[in-house]
């Protein structure tokens, strides 16, 4: 079979175009350290507190400086263990797990990039790492009924 020339270079510009739009779209998903919606895990919104790892919600040390946080939202409420007051050395990643028990809620670390909906039936995740020292709050940015002003948890970094 034979292809025309012209065929043939627009055939290469298409392909070629395709290229750049793939790599844009993949390098700046990520770009500044953004991450794409996780939610692909899913979870029974019914048995939450009997499904791993939120069966026992609260921080948990994974490395050197290297933390995971699991985190079960309700109306309106953040159980995040024990302490209401997270607290991690500076420098310190946080791998945030999140679901909730009820209905949409937000999960925002003012003052990070760490943001995502907890959503009934999925787990969501995002990561953060805190380089400066001081305390940040854990809001609920979805509105989720009355006490949703209430509902926040502390990230307390220190040195
Ligand atoms: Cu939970 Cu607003």
């Amino acid at each position: 079979m034979h292809i025309h020339k012209y065929e043939k270079i627009w055939l290469l510009f298409g392909i070629a175009s395709l290229l750049v739009f793939t790599v844009t779209i993949g390098v700046s998903a990520f770009y500044m350290g953004n991450q794409p919606p996780s939610c692909l895990v899913t979870v029974d919104p019914a048995k939450v507190y009997e499904t791993e790892p939120f069966n026992q919600p609260g921080l948990k040390q994974v490395g050197d400086k290297d933390y995971e946080l699991v985190v079960v939202a309700s109306a309106f409420n953040y159980d995040v263990g024990p302490e209401k007051v997270i607290q991690i050395p500076v420098g310190s990643t946080v791998n945030f797990i999140g679901t909730t028990t009820d209905v949409i809620h937000g999960f925002e670390v003012a003052g990070t990039n760490a943001n995502m909906m907890l959503e009934p039936g999925y787990i969501n995740t995002v990561k953060t790492t805190f380089n400066k020292p001081g305390k940040y709050t854990i809001v609920c940015n979805e509105y989720c009924g009355l006490g949703h002003h209430l509902m926040f948890a502390t990230v307390e970094v220190v040195e």
